[in-house]
């Protein structure tokens, strides 16, 4: 069975997107096949991976193939149509073996509604119990189907009913950050919301009629891998003054107030775990840095910042040596990341 896991933090804008795509190329890389699953209405994730390519193979992916994505492959719970949710088919990221994009679909915000009623009174309305288990069904069937080690799924920013349900679901997750005051912010309330959440998916889960469904609510076990900072502006390596004070001030939270909370709900590993595959007691999977130029070159071929080649850089001279070597740091951190995260899942 494919690992899920959730990037999440109701925050926008601090990398999750970007996170989903790197780090799961990374995982492909190593040589598990991986799914992409853009389960964000903005579908940031899928514009990441086919948009730029020009506008046409996301308009055939939508328009002849109105089936690909995930509000279709719901829709037979969510509309009560007469066929069966299963696997999607999904696109093959080019130029990474390996790795699967499961599309995303503007339309999916408009299952939220009836999701978050699903979910507050599926214990009393029959005709609702399909819905709560039909999303990790969704993606659990497409794992299988590309044979996946990992599916990646990548949230909206928000507190909705879609992403209570992935989250809960999920069996590991990380939260990504930026260094500033808005995500010293977010810590604070993810560690009131992901407790009374897990509350939720644990009374979900024993509900007799979620259970009888066509697709079961499945028991809770998500359980934190660790955080991701992105985007700082680096001063010879490590991030400038301003900065390092909010990722200092990051980790502190994270430690004082998400961690007992997480401790508490029962969403931790073995604590000693996380200091055996070198996350330290910051619970910090990577510190990344400002991707600067490089990010450029990274959207017109769809490729990691740590991928592109020199003639994808696009540059001569002493330039490209520059962006060569940073491109080999972003590397460096990535490969740390996806050893991390590999390490936890597999003890
Ligand atoms: N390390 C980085 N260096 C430079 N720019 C970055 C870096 N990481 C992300 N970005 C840029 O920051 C913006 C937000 O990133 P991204 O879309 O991944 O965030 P998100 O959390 O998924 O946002 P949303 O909440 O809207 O889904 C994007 O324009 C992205 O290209
Ligand atoms: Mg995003």
């Amino acid at each position: 069975m494919a690992s899920r896991i959730a990037l999440f933090n109701h925050k926008g804008g601090v990398s999750k997107t970007t996170t989903t795509f790197n780090l799961g190329w990374m995982l492909a890389e190593r040589g598990s096949k991986v799914v992409l699953a853009d389960a964000d209405p903005q579908c940031n994730l899928t514009g990441m991976v086919l948009g730029y390519r020009g506008a046409s193979e996301l308009e055939q992916l939508y328009r002849k193939e109105p089936d690909r994505n995930i509000r279709a492959a719901l829709s037979p719970a969510f509309e009560s149509q007469p066929r069966a949710v299963g696997a999607v088919e999904c696109v093959e990221v080019e130029g990474c073996a390996g790795l699967y994009l499961l599309p995303g679909h503007v339309g999916l915000a408009e299952y939220e509604v009836t999701l978050g009623i699903a979910q507050e009174l599926s214990g009393s309305i029959q005709t609702l119990q399909n819905l709560p288990g039909s999303l990790p069904w969704v993606l659990d069937r497409t794992a299988e189907h590309y044979d996946a080690e990992f599916v990646l799924i990548d949230m909206s920013p928000g507190l909705g009913a879609i992403n209570q349900n992935l989250f809960t679901t999920s069996d590991f997750f990380i939260v990504p950050t930026n260094p500033d005051f808005f995500s010293v912010m977010a810590i604070d309330s993810l560690s009131t919301v992901i407790p009374r959440w897990q509350d939720w998916a644990r009374r979900a889960a024993e509900n007799p009629v979620l259970q009888d469904a066509a697709y079961p609510f499945p028991k809770p076990q998500a359980r934190f891998l660790g955080t991701v900072v992105q985007k700082f502006r680096p001063r010879r390596g490590t991030p400038s003054a301003a900065f390092a004070q909010w990722i200092v001030e990051i980790q502190e939270r994270i430690d004082t107030l998400l961690i007992p909370a997480l401790e508490q709900s029962g969403m931790l590993l073995d604590r000693e775990l996380y200091g055996r595959c070198g996350l330290e007691a910051d619970f910090t999977l990577g510190v990344i840095a400002d991707f600067n130029s490089l990010i450029a070159a990274s959207q017109t071929h769809q490729t990691p910042i740590y991928a592109l080649s020199a003639e994808q850089i696009g540059k001569a001279g002493v330039v490209l040596e520059a962006a060569e070597q940073s491109r080999d740091e972003f590397r460096s951190a990535f490969e740390a990341m996806a050893e991390k995260v590999c390490c936890l899942i597999e003890s």
